[in-house]
Order: C-alpha cells, then sequence, then structure tokens
C-alpha cells in the first residue's frame, strides 16, 4: 500500500495528540468491530477553537487524518471546522489509499460529535447545526 509523504509525516510524528482536561466539547466516535475509537477535544471561546486535541486507537490513516484534521480547525470559527469533509481532509494529505479513504470519516464524525457536545452542554439541539452523526463503516478499513 501506498501512502504519501503526508500521511507518512503525520503518522509518524502527529500534531494535537492528547486531552484537554477543561475542554467543553467533548466526542467519541466508535465502532466495536475493528476496535478503533477517536477521542476529540475541543476548547470553544466565543465561536473559535481555541485548542484542539485527539486521542485514537485507529490505524496509520486514521491517525495522519486526525493530525491533519485538528491542525486544519485549530483557531477556526466554529462554522469553519463545520465545513471540513473528510475530502477535504484526505486531499491536504495529498490523497490516501482506495480503501483507507473510510478511515478519514472518523475525525470529521470525531470533530462533528465534539460539537455536539459543546452545543448539548449549552442546552441547545445539536442536530440541526452540526447534523446527524453517522456511524463510522470500519468494515472497509480492513481489506
Ligand atoms: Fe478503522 Fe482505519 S479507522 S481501520
Amino acid at each position: 500500500m501506498q501512502y504519501s509523504e503526508k500521511v507518512m509525516e503525520h503518522f509518524a510524528n502527529p500534531h494535537n495528540v492528547g486531552e484537554i482536561p477543561d475542554a467543553n466539547g467533548v466526542g467519541e466516535i466508535g465502532n466495536a468491530k475493528c476496535g478503533d475509537i477517536m477521542k476529540m477535544f475541543l476548547k470553544i471561546e466565543n465561536d473559535i477553537i481555541v485548542d484542539v486535541k485527539f486521542k485514537t486507537y485507529g490505524c496509520a490513516s486514521a491517525i495522519a487524518t486526525s493530525s491533519i484534521a485538528t491542525d486544519m480547525i485549530k483557531g477556526q470559527p466554529i462554522s469553519e471546522a463545520l465545513k471540513l469533509t473528510n475530502k477535504a481532509v484526505v486531499e491536504a494529505l495529498d490523497g490516501l489509499p482506495a480503501v483507507k479513504i473510510h478511515c478519514s470519516v472518523l475525525a470529521e464524525q470525531a470533530i462533528k460529535a465534539a460539537l455536539a457536545d459543546y452545543y448539548k452542554r449549552q442546552g441547545i439541539d445539536p442536530e440541526p447545526i452540526v447534523g446527524k452523526i453517522e456511524e463510522h463503516d470500519h468494515d472497509a478499513c480492513h481489506i
């Protein structure tokens, strides 16, 4: 399987790994089938994502996509983070092998889950803003 240099770089030295103890939005996406879990921590102030960190048991592609996805939303307003697609993340990594595209969805979905949690904590229904959080199809990752 051929990974781009950027994927290897982000996998070997992932950015924004860890936890934020005083995060005000936390999202976890997981799947029992492949055991991969992605946990996303957001610190939001005045609608700006001032800090973001993630923890994952995911594969190399999941780590690389989370690393670059968190870089892309750090310092950005919530509206920009909501626009982040796994396609944009994959492009920023100079592509992923076709069978690994599905893994990139984990980062996008974990960010959305964390944003949903942020709204829920304020008593706001997140679904009209964030949309439905879909289950990640891990079966496609293990080919
Ligand atoms: Fe499940 Fe890639 S995230 S194998």
